[in-house]
C-alpha cells in the first residue's frame, strides 16, 4: 500500500481531526470545518476522534473511502472510559474491586456497544499511576500501585480487544498517556513531571508494559514534561523504550495538540520544528493540531526529516487498520439493527451493577451499624447527591443520557419495608451544565439544612450522600483541598447534632480527606461514582444484599498537606516513630504521617480469619507462599488477600512494602481455606536508576493479611 502513496497521503494517514460537533480540549488553532471536509476527500486525514453513532461515523467514512484518491478508511477513536452508553463505575472505582475478570468484562461491555455504534478505538485504558489525590484524573487510572495497575491494565486491553480485533464486537485499545503524567508537580493537570529514573521504570511503566504484553494496539503519548523533555518529543519514552526495548509494534498516537504544545513547553521555536522533532521522537499520529499534516512534507522534501520515519509511521498505523479489518471492509462496524440492539440493552446493565456493588470499599462500620434492616425503620436520606441521577454517571461519560444513573433515593425506594425521608440538605456545587468552564464550587445556601434536620429528627438511622460531582474529578479538575466542598461539612455536623446514627456515603473521583467524619461518624462507606446502576448498588450494600468486598487502590490523607501519600514509600534514615524520645524525626508538628485509610484497605459485613503463614523456597530465586483463610464471621463474603514483600537491604532502597500478590476469594461462613502464591524473580527484582533489572541477595520481609498496614509476617532469604 506504501507503495502506491504519495508523500502527502502518507502523512495524512499520521494526521487526526477532531469530529464537527464536540470538542475535549481546546479548540485547534488551525483548520476549520470547511478545510477539513476538502482534506478527507483528498484523503489527508487518517482518523477522527468524537465521531460517533453509526449515522455519523458512515457519513465520513463514504467521503474518505468513496472519493479519496486511495480510499483508505478513517480510523474513528473515541474516549469510552468506563462505557459507552451503559456506565460503569468510574476506573478507580473499577480498581477498587480488584476483580480482575468483572473488569475485564466491564470493557468488554464497553466495546460492545461503542463497536455497534461505529467506534473502532478507544483512548483508553488510562494506566497512569498516581499518588497524589489533588489530580484530578487519578478518577481514570488503576491507582497508587505498579503491581495491581498492571494486571488492571491488561486486562482492561484484553477486555477491549478480545482475542480477535477483527470481530465486529471488539475495538482498539489505547494505554495512556505515557509518561508519567500522574506525578504532575503539585498534582496540576499537565504540569511539570521531574522524576528520578528508577521511579520511572519501577512505578510509572510496569502498566504499560503489561499492556503491550497484552497486546494493545496503540500508546499515547502525554502533555507533561519528563526531566526536560516533553513527553512527546521524547525519544527515550517513544522509540528506545516503547518500540525499542519493549518491541510494541502499534503506533503512538499523541495527546490533543501535544505536538503543537511542544512549541508552549519552549522545546521548540516553531511549528515546523516541533513537528520535526515528535516524528524523530517517535510519535506516529497528531491529535486535533495539523501540525504534522501542515509541516511534514515540507521537512521530508528539505531533507531534515528522513522519509523512512514517515513509511514507518504509516506501516504502524495501517497495520492496525488492517487488523480491525478495515482494509477489507471500511463499513464493517456500521450496522443500524446492531447499534439499535446492543448500545443501552438491558443484560447490560446487569454486568454494570455487578461491577458497582464489587467497587463499593466499606471504610469504617462500627457496632455494626451497617447492614441495615430491610423492614420497618425509618430512614433520613440526605446529602446534594442523594437525589443526584447525574453525577455518578462519571466524568468520561461517553454517550450516556444525562441523569440516566439510579439514584440512592430509588436504590433505597427499592426497599418497600423502610420509610425513607428525603431532604437535600445544600449544594455539592456548581452552575447546572457547566462543563467547560470552571464551576462555582463554594456555595453557601444553608437554607435547606432545616428540613434535612427534621428528617434526622425523626429517623432511626440517617444515610447521608455527600462528596463530589461528576465534573469535579477528571481532566483539568485539580483540587487543592481534599475536604468537602461548599457547606457539606457544615451540613454533616449539623445532622450529627440531632442524629449521630449516620450511614455516609461518600460519592467522588478520588480519595477524600473526611478526618472529621472517620472520628465522628459510625459507618462510612466509599461510593465514588458507580456508573448507571449506582444507586441500586449502594442500597444493595447497605441493606447487605451484597457483602461489600472492595479494597483502596489509593491511600486516603488525613488532610491535604500530607499528599502525596502512598504505601510503598522509602524508609528514610529518620522515619517518624510515635514512642521516640527524639524530635529530629520525619513526622509533622501539627498532625499525623499516617493515613486515614490505608492503600488496600476495606471491611466486610463478616469477619476473615489469617493463620499459617508459611514460606517454602522451590527454586534458586522461587519461593512458594501459602496462608489459611477462615470466614468466622457471619455473612458469606469475598476477601482480596494481599502478599507485600520489602527487600530490607539493597544497592539502591527499596520501599517499605510493595504488593507483589493478591487473589480474589469467596468463602461461605464457616468456611476455611488455603491460598498459594508463587514468588519468582520478576516479583523479586527491581530496576536500579541505570534502568537494569536485577535480583539481590539478602533478606526479605514478607507479609500476607487484608491490607497495606494489616497481616501475618515472616522473613525469606535469597542466597
Ligand atoms: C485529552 C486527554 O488527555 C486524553 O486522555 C483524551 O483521550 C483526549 N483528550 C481525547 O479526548
Amino acid at each position: 500500500m506504501l507503495s502506491q502513496m504519495t508523500l502527502e497521503e502518507k502523512i495524512g494517514q499520521m494526521n487526526q481531526y477532531n469530529g464537527f460537533w464536540e470538542v475535549t480540549g481546546p479548540p485547534p488553532s488551525s483548520g476549520d470545518d470547511a478545510t477539513k471536509y476538502e482534506n478527507l476527500k483528498k484523503g489527508l486525514v487518517g482518523s477522527m476522534l468524537n465521531v460517533h453513532g453509526v449515522e455519523n461515523v458512515r457519513k465520513v467514512q463514504e467521503l474518505v473511502v468513496n472519493q479519496s484518491r486511495l480510499g483508505i478508511p478513517l480510523i474513528i477513536g473515541f474516549d469510552v472510559v468506563h462505557g459507552y452508553r451503559t456506565m460503569s463505575p468510574i476506573p478507580l472505582a473499577e480498581a477498587a474491586s480488584w476483580d480482575l475478570e468483572a473488569i475485564e468484562h466491564s470493557a468488554r461491555i464497553a466495546a460492545e456497544e461503542a463497536s455497534a455504534s461505529g467506534v473502532a478505538w478507544t483512548f483508553a485504558p488510562m494506566v497512569d499511576i498516581s499518588r497524589d489525590a489533588r489530580w484530578g484524573r487519578v478518577m481514570e487510572g488503576g491507582g497508587e500501585d505498579p503491581y495491581l495497575g498492571a494486571k488492571i491494565a491488561a486486562a482492561r486491553v484484553k477486555g477491549f480487544q478480545g482475542d480477535d480485533l477483527s470481530a465486529e464486537n471488539t475495538i482498539a485499545a489505547c494505554a495512556k498517556h505515557f509518561a508519567a503524567y500522574g506525578f504532575a508537580e503539585g498534582g496540576r493537570d499537565y504540569n511539570t513531571v521531574d522524576i528520578s529514573h528508577a521511579t520511572l521504570y519501577n512505578h510509572v511503566f510496569p502498566p504499560f508494559q503489561a499492556a503491550v504484553d497484552a497486546g494493545v494496539s496503540t500508546i499515547m503519548n502525554s502533555f507533561n514534561e519528563l526531566n526536560g523533555t516533553p513527553a512527546t518529543a521524547s525519544s527515550f519514552l517513544q522509540r528506545d523504550i516503547l518500540k525499542g526495548l519493549w518491541g510494541f509494534e502499534g503506533f503512538v498516537v499523541s495527546d490533543w495538540a501535544s505536538i503543537e504544545e511542544i512549541v508552549d513547553h519552549r522545546n521548540a521555536t516553531s511549528r515546523r520544528e516541533a513537528a520535526s522533532i515528535a516524528i524523530k521522537a517517535g510519535s506516529d499520529m497528531d491529535m486535533a493540531s495539523s501540525t504534522y499534516l501542515n509541516n511534514l512534507k515540507n521537512l521530508v522534501e528539505s531533507g531534515e526529516v528522513p522519509e523512512r520515519l514517515i513509511d514507518d509511521a504509516v506501516c504502524r498505523i495501517l497495520q492496525v487498520k488492517h487488523d480491525l479489518g478495515l482494509l477489507e471492509d471500511p463499513f464493517r462496524y456500521l450496522d443500524e439493527d446492531r447499534e439499535k440492539n446492543i448500545v443501552g440493552c438491558e443484560a447490560h446493565q446487569e454486568a454494570v451493577l455487578d461491577m458497582a456493588q464489587k467497587s463499593v470499599v466499606l471504610l469504617k462500620n462500627e457496632q455494626e451499624l451497617l447492614p441495615l434492616p430491610k423492614e420497618g425503620k425509618t430512614i433520613a436520606l440526605i446529602g446534594p447527591l442523594a437525589d443526584d441521577k447525574n453525577s455518578p454517571l462519571g466524568n468520561w461519560r461517553g454517550r450516556a443520557i444525562d441523569s440516566s444513573a439510579v439514584s440512592v433515593l430509588e436504590g433505597l425506594n427499592a426497599y418497600p419495608g423502610n420509610h425513607v425521608l428525603y431532604a437535600k440538605g445544600c449544594e455539592y456545587l456548581l452552575e447546572e451544565g457547566d462543563y467547560i468552564a470552571h464551576p462555582v464550587i463554594n456555595i453557601d445556601d444553608r437554607s435547606g439544612f432545616g428540613k434535612a434536620v427534621d428528617a434526622a429528627e425523626k429517623a432511626d438511622v440517617v444515610v447521608m450522600v455527600l462528596g463530589e460531582g461528576a465534573n469535579q474529578s477528571g481532566e483539568a479538575r485539580s483540587r487543592s483541598s481534599l475536604g468537602l466542598l461548599g457547606v457539606q461539612q457544615e451540613l454533616l455536623e449539623a445532622v450529627y447534632q440531632v442524629n449521630p446514627n449516620i450511614v455516609l456515603v461518600l460519592m467522588s473521583g478520588r480519595p477524600m480527606a473526611i478526618t472529621w467524619a472517620d472520628e465522628n461518624i459510625p459507618a462510612i462507606l466509599e461510593a465514588w461514582l458507580l456508573g448507571s446502576q449506582s444507586g441500586h448498588a449502594i442500597a444493595q450494600v447497605l441493606h447487605g444484599d451484597y457483602n461489600p468486598s472492595g479494597k483502596l487502590p489509593m491511600t486516603f490523607p488525613r488532610t491535604v498537606g500530607q499528599v502525596p501519600l502512598f504505601y510503598n514509600h522509602k524508609i528514610s534514615a529518620r522515619p517518624w516513630d510515635p514512642e521516640a524520645d527524639n524530635v529530629y524525626l520525619g513526622g509533622y508538628v501539627d498532625g499525623s504521617v499516617y493515613p486515614l485509610y490505608p492503600f488496600g484497605h476495606g471491611l466486610s459485613y463478616t469477619h476473615f480469619e489469617y493463620d499459617n503463614l508459611q514460606v517454602e523456597k522451590t527454586g534458586d530465586q522461587e519461593f512458594s507462599v501459602s496462608i489459611q483463610l477462615g470466614n468466622t464471621g457471619n455473612y458469606d463474603g469475598e476477601e482480596v488477600v494481599q502478599l507485600y514483600i520489602c527487600d530490607r537491604v539493597a544497592s539502591e532502597t527499596r520501599p517499605v512494602k510493595e504488593l507483589k500478590g493478591f487473589k480474589k476469594v469467596k468463602l461461605r461462613k464457616g468456611e476455611e481455606c488455603s491460598i498459594q502464591f508463587k514468588l519468582g524473580e520478576k516479583e523479586l527484582g527491581y530496576y536500579l536508576n541505570s534502568g537494569q533489572f536485577i535480583v539481590e541477595p539478602g533478606t526479605f520481609d514478607l507479609w500476607v493479611g487484608t491490607s497495606s498496614m494489616e497481616g501475618l509476617h515472616t522473613q525469606f532469604e535469597i542466597k
